[in-house]
């Protein structure tokens, strides 16, 4: 294997308009693949500033769960590149509510976005991928995918985000069509936005003591994204800091101090 990573020609990021997504997209761009950034947010501005910084890229409006919305936008890049290689599902909401605050519309909504959406997208891309002579699928969890966090909407969104992962991983491998997870701890986007005591105190069981870079989630999905990682199918890649793993006993000695 040469050193060079080669990422595919043309990668669809939804929710790329803003946060992880536009730095998913930026750092695409920067690394060669035509980037379409698909939100319901104007793209239109991180468009041209990746084109007038000698990039590639093109704004497509998408709301993640109209499915007749997915099949024009692959129509789109069927019509304008005639190939695609890779798609990020990014978009996603979250709003941290417990249980029997949720409200029906707003666990509705959280599902249909953050699980919903990228089914539908799974579906829409598979043909054009498998056309393409395959393709990689990163489907963006998070740790709320992984254990039983407080927030139910969000929690179960992303546990079935986990799982859809996985079941897709293995129909989609006849087509050469790699399918895996990507799951952020704690990471300063607009998502996060007005919840400075809930971060500071979930930093206190996170063993490296602070939130994740842009780039550290970026590396991560790229890697899943990039010809490094070709056996690479229905698993997880956590990217947290140690939370997950080490969170719990990280807080118990740091409460108590010392170990007898
Ligand atoms: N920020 C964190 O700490 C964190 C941690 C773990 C996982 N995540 C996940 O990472 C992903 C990106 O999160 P972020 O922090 O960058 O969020 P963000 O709020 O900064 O950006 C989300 C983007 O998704 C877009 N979007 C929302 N609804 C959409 C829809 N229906 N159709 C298309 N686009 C839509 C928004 O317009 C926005 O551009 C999400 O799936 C989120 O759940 C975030």
């Amino acid at each position: 294997m040469s050193d060079r990573t080669n990422y595919p020609g043309v990668v669809l990021v939804t929710g790329g308009a803003g946060g992880m997504g536009a730095h998913h997209s930026r750092t695409l761009a920067a690394r060669g693949s035509h980037v379409c950034i698909a939100d319901v947010a104007d793209s239109s501005a991180l468009v041209e500033e990746i084109i007038s910084g000698g990039g590639s890229a093109s704004a497509h409006s998408l709301d993640v769960t109209d499915p007749s919305a997915w099949a024009r936008v692959v129509d789109e890049i069927r019509s304008a590149h005639g190939e695609l290689g890779g798609l990020i599902n990014n978009a996603g909401i979250s709003r941290r509510l417990e249980f029997m605050d949720t409200p029906d519309d707003i666990w509705e909504l959280t599902m249909k976005i953050n699980l919903f959406g990228p089914f539908y997208g799974m579906k829409a891309v598979a043909p054009l991928m498998q056309e393409s002579g395959g393709g990689s699928i990163v489907n963006i969890s998070s740790i709320a995918g992984q254990v039983g966090y407080f927030s139910p909407a969000y929690s179960s969104s992303k546990w079935g985000l986990t799982g859809l992962s996985k079941s897709a991983a293995g129909n989609f491998a006849q087509w050469g069509i790699r399918v895996n997870s990507v799951h952020p701890g704690l990471v300063g986007t607009d998502l996060l936005g007005g919840a400075s005591d809930f971060v500071a105190a979930s930093l206190k069981s996170v063993p490296f003591g602070r939130m994740a870079t842009l780039d550290e989630i970026t590396e991560a999905v790229l890697f899943l994204l990039s010809d490094k990682s070709t056996y690479t199918s229905g698993t997880e890649i956590t990217v947290d800091g140690g939370l997950v793993s080490n969170g719990l006993y990280h807080r118990i000695i740091a409460e108590t101090g010392e170990l007898s």
